[in-house]
């Protein structure tokens, strides 16, 4: 059983493949207007502990292209762990469904649903990563600069559940990341030997410098300095990444050809400012709808096999 619950997990053939199929299915939806019926009879559970815009709907609009069926299921109701054990709710939605998309706060709980299920498992978000989202810049990238071997990713701000996976990510493909946080909210130690452990070659750099790490980027990336569920800190930390917004004058030290991609949602003013975001550079919108068009290429390829 393929499940997609980290970056880590998946081999550079599979991950090039989600992606050939997601950029196959896009052609086709927008040459078209539709996509072939891959998922009829196919039915999606979608667990959610935290709000979602993106990560709903376009696992929801994958689904219903593909001419299969998703289900809405939330925290309040399952009480994934709660109400009864992760293993049991896996069980029971693996007799009924096709596939588990889950969002979470705990890793583990993924990993849990994961060991459990007879169907994929794929993880729409928790505290320590965020995999769809990291595939769906890829996507977005390469489309961009028709390519991804040798980009640099710059990232600007939390060593967070974004960064985790995208920093994963850029070594599975070959891309150089470097990440520019205040000092105690670095990607921590044990993430990066973690990854270079995984991907010895990977060249990845974390820095408390901005402006240093922007310097030779073709992407910039930021994400907002409070997650969710981190709502109490929300005070300090904002004082504490003041000086590391995604900003014009940032810009300026970039090369003139680097975009800048944010996973959305973005609070303009703290993380990046509205210049940017709504300025010639921003893919950030193009970023979003490629959620969609990801979510696609993995489904198809997790509960239809496609080739
Ligand atoms: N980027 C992202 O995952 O957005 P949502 O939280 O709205 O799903
Ligand atoms: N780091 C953010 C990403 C939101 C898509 C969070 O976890 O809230």
């Amino acid at each position: 059983m393929t499940h997609f619950t980290t970056i880590a997990e998946s081999s550079y053939e599979q991950l090039r493949h989600y992606l050939d199929v997601a950029i196959r299915l896009k052609t086709q939806y927008s040459a078209t207007g539709h996509n072939d019926p891959l998922l009829a009879g196919h039915i999606l559970a979608m667990v959610f502990e935290k709000p979602s815009l993106r990560t709903r709907v376009s696992f929801t609009v994958a689904v219903t292209h593909l001419a299969g069926a998703a289900i809405m299921l939330r925290q309040e109701e399952v009480g994934l762990g709660v109400r009864e054990p992760v293993k049991d709710v896996a069980r029971v939605l693996s007799g009924m469904c096709d596939g588990i998309m889950v969002r979470t706060f705990e890793q583990e709980k993924v990993a849990e649903l994961a060991k459990y299920s007879t169907v994929p498992v794929i993880n729409g978000l928790t505290d320590f990563s965020h995999p769809c989202q990291a595939m769906a810049d890829l996507l977005t990238i390469e489309e961009h600069f028709g390519s991804l071997a040798g980009r640099t990713i710059a990232f600007i701000g939390d060593g967070n559940n974004v960064a985790r996976s995208l920093a994963t990510a850029c070594g599975r493909f070959n891309m150089r990341f470097v990440i520019a946080s205040p000092p105690t909210y670095q990607l921590a130690p044990e993430d990066t030997d973690r990854i270079m452990s995984q991907l010895p070659d990977m060249d990845l750099e974390v820095t408390n410098d901005p402006i240093e790490a922007v310097h030779e980027a073709d992407v910039i990336y930021t994400d907002t300095w409070v997650s969710m569920g981190q709502e109490a800190e929300k005070a300090r930390r904002l004082s504490d990444f003041a000086g590391y917004q995604v900003n014009e004058e940032l810009l300026s030290h970039a090369p003139s050809h680097a975009v800048v991609l944010h996973c959305l949602p973005a609070y303009r003013g703290f993380e990046i400012s509205d210049a940017v975001i709504e300025g010639r550079q921003s893919l950030v919108f193009p970023q979003a709808e490629n959620r969609l068009h990801f979510q696609k290429g993995l489904l198809a390829v997790l509960l239809a096999g496609v080739k």
